[in-house]
């Protein structure tokens, strides 16, 4: 299957992208993201430079990946100390001497993961397979598999599944199965699903 890119979508030359994945108006892969098959980006969301976005993960409008940070211990938080950027192609600025900024590390999103409207995932967090991050979250913190969190700082609501179950999909992790393996199953009933997948893992 191909991609299926927006005209006005930006996708880095550096970034890593498995086919297909979908890309509204207006969104953007920074360098060196990645994105795994099937995922896709809603019209104005981000996945920032160096931030994972794994396989099947739906995410909303105006959703942020990974914004980057400026220093908070600097002189001042402003990037003028150790970024070009802003104000280019002034000889003043070209010539004006910086010191490093060390980036923090980005976000890692694992698979099937479910971002809403205006969330935010702050650089450094990792966000388990299958969990949702409900409307407005920000997520300054580790998100468990299957949990759902909400809030601002977002808070862990409950999980989707018992946790016997979600060691099974953890175990059975079907986003890495082919798309035909997944035709027809009875997506609806989890126990059911689960059953067929473990014994189509058995029988290979
Ligand atoms: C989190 C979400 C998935 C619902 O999960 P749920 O487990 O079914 O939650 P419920 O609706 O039963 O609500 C449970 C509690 O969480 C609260 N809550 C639900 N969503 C919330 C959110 N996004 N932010 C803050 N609190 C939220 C409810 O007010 C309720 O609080 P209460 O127990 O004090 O009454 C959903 O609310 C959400 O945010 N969906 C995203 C929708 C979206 O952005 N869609 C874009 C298109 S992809």
């Amino acid at each position: 299957m191909k991609n299926v890119i927006h005209g006005r979508s930006q996708v880095a030359r550096s970034a890593k992208i498995e086919a297909p994945v979908r890309l509204e108006r207006f969104s953007k892969v920074a360098d060196h993201a990645s994105m795994g098959r099937m995922s896709y980006l809603s019209e104005l969301s981000t996945l920032a430079r160096r931030c994972q976005l794994g396989r099947y993960c739906s995410v909303a409008r105006f959703v942020e990946i990974g914004p980057i940070e400026h220093p908070v211990d600097y002189l001042s938080s402003h990037p003028f100390q150790y970024s070009k950027h802003h104000f280019a192609n002034q000889e003043a600025w070209e010539s004006f001497e910086r010191c490093e900024f060390d980036e923090k590390p980005g976000a890692i999103v694992g698979n099937d993961v479910w971002i809403g409207l205006n969330a935010v995932i702050l650089r450094g967090v990792t966000v388990g397979h299958g969990a949702i991050v409900g409307a407005g979250a920000v997520v300054t913190k580790d998100v468990p598999p299957y949990a759902i969190v909400v809030g601002n700082p977002a808070k862990i609501l409950r999980y989707r599944f018992d946790a016997e179950t979600i060691q099974r999909l953890l175990d059975v992790a079907w986003w890495d199965m082919e798309l035909e393996e997944l035709s027809g199953l009875p997506f609806n009933d989890i126990e059911e699903t689960l059953r067929m997948m473990e014994q189509a893992q058995a029988h290979q």
